[in-house]
């Protein structure tokens, strides 16, 4: 995780007696990744994180691959998805492999259980709407343009303030990271990375809830959903510390890079996990050379599958999509711009894309979902004019 956070009351030695003002214990529970050798944190509860009253199966997660393995471009537009009214139950999953998967969804009404991804961390790009991400480390509030980051095993729910909303998931196997290459040896962010520390934003306003009842936590773990109704309130945390928690930051803030020519996507990049990356395309600048071609070349990207979301209806090298489109470009096809966008780009100053790429190194494979979003025209879109 990124930096070492507190929050409410937390004893003076890790593992030692922690009273309530009554007089009894509040019981410590250590939340981390693989095993005790992960990024982890500490949780001082009212109640036992145990108090499990009841469990049983409640939905299997299985997905639906397309049959078609026919190798080609591809473009899905997903504004007119409409999806169940749920953040959690309602994602409709559109491009997966073994790593990393893709989903969407239109989150309408609130949830009345809390949530814990047990299989995955998540990436939530929050690409319309606002609301809090509450969990038992505080809440994080966040708006359009916001990267949630919620590792496995953290316990939350989302409360939606500004409607509509619209969240673009990626679902993890590995641990979701910011790259390597942007921090030093202690886990700094280095002065040339295109965020920093005071870009994140960390749980706050932490709130023990002292209830008892019958609340519900749904628990993804083998791609199913298991329902486990707990004895008291899951947020009943009086204090934490350590470095794994839910975070945000926002896609605005990260200082984009600029060279005099034609800079690849790597420059963009924002997370990392096990078999993808992140990259973040923010309006900036173009090349400042005056024969700067700023449209990318085109290029063989083998051993990678390149997703784009595009979350406003800009792009300098793409026709033809709109706010909403993702566009696939696999592995063994080379790609590039449409003709005509090269020629435009020189010359131009100035670009206000915003998207977000995925690129993963396993090939994906689009859901039946995403079948019904696909423009099959897009695959021969590079026909029709002779030059660049
Ligand atoms: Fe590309």
């Amino acid at each position: 995780m990124p930096i070492y956070h507190q929050l409410g009351r937390i004893p003076r030695k890790r593992h030692v007696a922690f009273r309530q003002p009554d007089g009894s214990l509040c019981p410590e529970e250590l939340v981390g990744n693989k095993g005790f050798s992960g990024p982890s944190s500490l949780l001082y509860h009212l109640r036992l994180p145990t108090a499990v009253k009841s469990v049983r199966p409640f939905r299997d997660l299985s997905w639906d691959a397309e049959s078609d393995r026919t190798l080609r471009h591809r473009h899905f537009r997903t504004t007119p998805l409409e999806t169940g009214p749920s953040a959690i139950l309602d994602r409709v999953p559109l491009l997966f492999n073994a790593d990393v998967a893709l989903e969407m969804v239109r989150p309408d009404k609130e949830d009345d259980f809390f949530y814990r991804n047990g299989q995955g961390d998540e990436i939530v790009f929050v690409t319309e709407g606002a609301g809090a991400l509450e969990s038992s480390f505080g809440a994080v509030a966040f708006r359009s343009g916001d990267y949630l980051v919620i590792p496995r095993g953290v316990l939350h729910r989302y409360r939606l303030t500004t409607r509509p909303l619209r969240f673009l998931v990626i679902e993890s196997r590995g641990d979701v990271r910011m790259p390597k290459r942007y921090r030093n040896d202690h886990g700094q962010l280095l002065e040339g990375a295109p965020y920093s520390e005071r870009d994140l934003r960390r749980p706050e306003e932490l709130q023990a809830h002292d209830e008892v009842g019958d609340f519900r936590v749904l628990v993804k773990t083998g791609n199913r959903l298991t329902e486990v109704v707990m004895a008291h309130h899951p947020f009943d945390v009086v204090g934490w510390d350590g470095y794994y928690y839910p975070w945000a930051f926002s896609i605005h803030d990260f200082e984009p890079r600029v060279g005099r020519t034609h800079l690849p996507p790597p420059v963009h990049q924002t997370f990392e996990g096990d078999g993808f990356v992140v990259c973040s395309f923010c309006p900036r600048p173009y090349d400042f050379d005056k024969d700067a071609v700023p449209a990318p070349y085109s290029h063989s990207n083998i051993m990678s599958d390149e997703v784009l979301y595009y979350a406003n209806a800009e792009f300098m090298s793409r026709k033809g999509i709109d706010y909403g489109s993702i566009t696939l470009h696999p592995d063994g096809l080379p790609h590039g711009p449409q003709p005509g966008r090269t020629e435009e780009s020189i010359g131009a100053t100035w670009t206000r894309e915003l998207a977000v790429m995925l690129d993963t190194f396993r090939p994906l494979r689009a859901s039946r979902q995403a079948l019904a979003l696909e423009d099959p025209a897009y695959a021969l879109s590079w026909i029709g004019a002779p030059k660049a």
